[in-house]
């Protein structure tokens, strides 16, 4: 088993309700292929969020019988059970590690401060806050247990649900994966990235969405496609160079730099998916359309705005908080026609999730 530390012998039976808020995450350098349990093939980056996240509280209870964690979920209000699948998938996975689930019975009640159908990832942000309320219950039982440990074993059982969840514990950036410019970066859960330059700790993510529908390629199965992809030795060591460079960007700065890395990944996720087998192509003609205006607004106007994608359509536009004003107008004249039903969200670098 990883990580026996991260076990604990605890056999509390408690009663109550904790709540949760854990933010979105958008990664800089991409988290594409994973080999044993939710290890990564490569180290990935993130700005976390603080307008796109989940809101979840977990009230529990004792029950009689032990053998596997009880829960129900609400959504949004509603039973939602085509999430069960994965949620019990999850509680299997996480029990070694925190034992003392099995003996409670979860109420769980979840809602994304985004439209569901929006193709925002709510995956990372929904499985942190779960991973948090878990540990809560935990620290109930056991006081002694420190915050940066507490956080730390959340990145570790929210990786376990779902990857990019580990980056989605603490705040402004998290590294998940190993990385020697990064010490004390785990492939085992995400740890802050402290030095962060002022520019990058208030910048701006719009995200403009382009296309609502459901994502057409899932992650789990696109990550799959990089165990047999003929350019994958390659892609998993660009990213791992792209780290390297992006970590002197960071904590100097360096804006241009940025877009120029910040772009390169987005495009390598991309092309990964388009030279897979199967391939997909995940960009829409509108995608392309906004790119190619993010360019030359950049082009002309010299502000360092820049654009990244996550499996899916919808564009992330990355600037700094000074140009805020630049830039919504550039959205709002040039580039809303390109989103699905005029929509976009703005959102920026936040601290990580809260206990509400
Ligand atoms: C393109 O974290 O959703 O957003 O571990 O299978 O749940 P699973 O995958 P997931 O993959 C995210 C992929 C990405 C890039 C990233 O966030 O780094």
């Amino acid at each position: 088993m990883e990580h026996p530390e991260f076990l604990f012998d605890a056999s509390p039976k408690l009663e109550g309700e904790t709540t949760w808020q854990a933010p979105s995450n958008i990664a800089l350098v991409k988290y594409w292929g994973k080999h044993g349990v939710q290890l990564p093939k490569n180290p990935s980056v993130s700005f976390t969020l603080s307008t796109a996240c989940t809101t979840t509280k977990v009230a529990f209870q004792p029950k009689a019988t032990e053998d596997k964690v009880s829960f129900e979920l609400l959504f949004e209000g509603q039973a939602a059970p085509a999430f069960h699948p994965k949620l019990a998938a999850f509680f299997e996975r996480i029990t070694p590690y925190v034992p003392f689930l099995k003996q409670h019975q979860l109420h769980i009640t979840t809602s994304n401060s985004f439209p569901h159908s929006s193709g925002i990832a709510s995956s990372a942000s929904a499985m942190a806050a779960l991973a948090l309320n878990i540990m809560s219950i935990e620290q109930m039982a056991h006081p002694e247990l420190s915050e940066t440990a507490m956080l730390r074993k959340a990145s570790f059982l929210a990786r376990l649900g779902s990857g990019s969840a580990a980056r989605s514990i603490t705040g402004p950036m998290v590294v998940w994966g190993e990385h020697d410019a990064y010490p004390g970066s785990s492939s085992l859960f995400g740890v802050p990235f402290e030095a962060v330059h002022p520019v990058f700790q208030s910048y701006q993510d719009t995200i403009l969405l382009v296309d609502k529908g459901q994502k057409k390629v899932s992650s789990t199965l696109g990550h799959n496609l990089m165990h047999q992809h003929p350019y994958a030795t390659q892609r998993f060591q660009k990213a791992d160079d792209h780290m390297g460079a992006l970590e002197s960007i960071l904590r100097e700065g360096e804006v241009d730099a940025f877009c120029t890395l910040v772009e390169a990944e987005a495009l390598a996720l991309h092309a990964m998916m388009l030279t897979s087998h199967p391939s997909f192509i995940l960009m829409r003609p509108n995608t392309l359309a906004i790119i190619e205006a993010v360019l030359e607004f950049r082009r002309t106007t010299k502000i360092p705005l820049c654009y990244t994608l996550d499996a899916g359509a919808n564009v992330h536009l990355l600037y700094p908080e000074s140009e805020k004003d630049s830039v919504h107008q550039f959205i709002t004249h040039s580039l809303q026609a390109f989103c699905h039903e005029g929509e976009y969200i703005h959102d920026a670098v936040g601290t990580g999730a809260k206990k509400m």
